[in-house]
């Protein structure tokens, strides 16, 4: 066993003392070892092309590994704006775990029987969530859009920008006219000229919840429970968990952000 017999065997050559004057000793101590295999001795150019090399590969690599770290390590704020559609709102993204409190009786302060408190709370969220934020004009592209310059609504003060709403609110609202219609005794049908579009309007607000479901298409595993309720039989427990946008910070950037509010709130 050599190594363990003799490690002293593997240090550095200690320099000759005598050789320095003689500068073709010199180099077998200030040449890397990749520059002693690959250039001839004496060739100083050819030893800063073998640095330059190097230092180039070793650049590119270190810049390789640190953009692919890079993209691992995105911040949630950062992939929720990644995987959203462009909006003057995305700053107010931020997100939190959430176990859904979805037992059958769970309160809230938005189901049941309809009171003024009630309604007061889905008018509250769906209306001062209504107020328009603005899209710059020259933002209107991010949003797949052209305008059309007869018909898109435009600010009145001359900049061209459009005044807008967030989706969340118009979804919530058309959540809330599917809720009014199952209390009928509660909430008086329109009258008779208008039932056709009030028909069409129902109809288009159970299409939009079907489109934004089908869009989030939420994956969160559903688990079952033997209940004693349901005769020993298993129901599914749909307290999950989630990975929500605070809905509260979207709101409240509306409260603060939002330049109009005449035209839907
Ligand atoms: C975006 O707009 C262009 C031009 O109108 C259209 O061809 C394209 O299909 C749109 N993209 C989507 C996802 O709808
Ligand atoms: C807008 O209206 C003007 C005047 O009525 C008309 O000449 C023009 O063609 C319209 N533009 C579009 C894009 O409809």
């Amino acid at each position: 066993m050599p190594f363990l017999k003799n490690p002293r065997s593997y240090m550095a050559i200690p320099p000759a003392p005598n050789e320095d004057s003689d500068g073709a000793a010199r180099w077998p101590r200030q040449r890397g070892l990749t520059q002693a295999l690959l250039c001839p001795p004496k060739q100083r150019s050819c030893y800063h092309m073998v640095e330059l090399c190097l230092y180039l590969v070793f650049s590119i690599a270190l810049a390789t590994v640190t953009f692919f770290a890079g993209r691992h390590s995105v911040s949630l704020k950062d992939c929720g704006i990644r995987l959203s559609t462009w909006s003057p709102a995305l700053e107010a993204i931020e997100y939190q775990q959430v176990m859904f409190d979805a037992r059958f009786a769970a309160p809230s302060i938005y189901r049941g029987k309809p009171t003024p408190q009630l309604d007061g709370a889905w008018e509250t969220m769906i209306h001062r969530g209504a107020g328009s934020l603005r899209v710059e004009k020259q933002d209107l592209w991010r949003l797949n859009k052209t305008a059309d310059a007869n018909r898109t609504v435009t600010f009145n003060d001359g900049s061209g920008d459009y005044p807008t709403m967030l989706e969340v609110f118009h979804q919530l609202h058309c959540l809330n006219e599917l809720r009014k219609k199952t209390w009928p005794d509660y909430y008086p049908d329109v009258e008779e000229e208008l039932k056709a579009v009030d028909r069409a309007h129902t109809d288009h607000c159970i299409e939009i919840i079907r489109i934004a479901l089908m869009c989030f298409s939420d994956v969160t595993p559903v688990t079952a429970s033997f209940v004693d309720w349901n005769h020993g039989n298993p129901v599914p427990d749909f307290s999950t968990l989630h990975t929500c946008r605070n809905f509260d910070k979207i709101f409240d950037f509306v409260q603060e952000n939002a330049e109009e509010w005449g035209m839907w709130a």
